[in-house]
């Protein structure tokens, strides 16, 4: 379980306006680097781009030479996102959701697409 906000991270910031437009939160540390969570306010203005590169930097200064990250099977555009910024498919954790739920049971059963929301998908890039 990791608590957001205590993780490092980025903002994104309009320019003049003083709004958080999108946040990406990681790990790196040790042998563990992952993209905790990504999120932009608005979608395909290039914030979620920019965000991933800015955290993929940190995670290489940090002297880590492959990040993971952790997404859910219903979530069709990160897929779709994260493959086609080098990510790799590298494990199926099927009926994650289940377990998780036990400890946040707020999480929905049907998610995006109306897709029965049950299993995680680990996706890898090398740095
Ligand atoms: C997944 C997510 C982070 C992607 O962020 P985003 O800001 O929408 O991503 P971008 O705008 O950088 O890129 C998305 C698409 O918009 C296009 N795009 C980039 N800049 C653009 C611009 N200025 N104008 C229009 N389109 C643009 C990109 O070409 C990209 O298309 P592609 O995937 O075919 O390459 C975002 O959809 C999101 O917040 N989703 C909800 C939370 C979530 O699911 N997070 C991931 C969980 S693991």
């Amino acid at each position: 379980m990791f608590r957001i906000a205590e993780l490092p991270g980025f903002v994104a910031i309009s320019d003049g306006r003083d709004e958080i437009e999108g946040l990406v939160t990681y790990v790196a540390e040790d042998d563990r680097c992952e993209v905790v969570s990504l999120d932009a306010v608005e979608q395909g203005a290039g914030i979620g781009t920019a965000l991933l590169e800015r955290a993929l930097e940190a995670a290489r200064a940090a002297g880590c030479r492959q990040v993971q990250l952790v997404t859910t099977n219903d979530n069709m555009r990160a897929l779709r996102f994260y493959q086609r910024r080098g990510f790799r498919l590298v494990a199926l954790n099927p009926g994650a959701l289940e377990r998780s739920r036990e400890l946040k049971p707020e999480i929905p059963q049907i998610g995006l697409h109306g897709i029965p929301l049950s299993d995680e998908l680990v996706l890898a890039r090398d740095l």
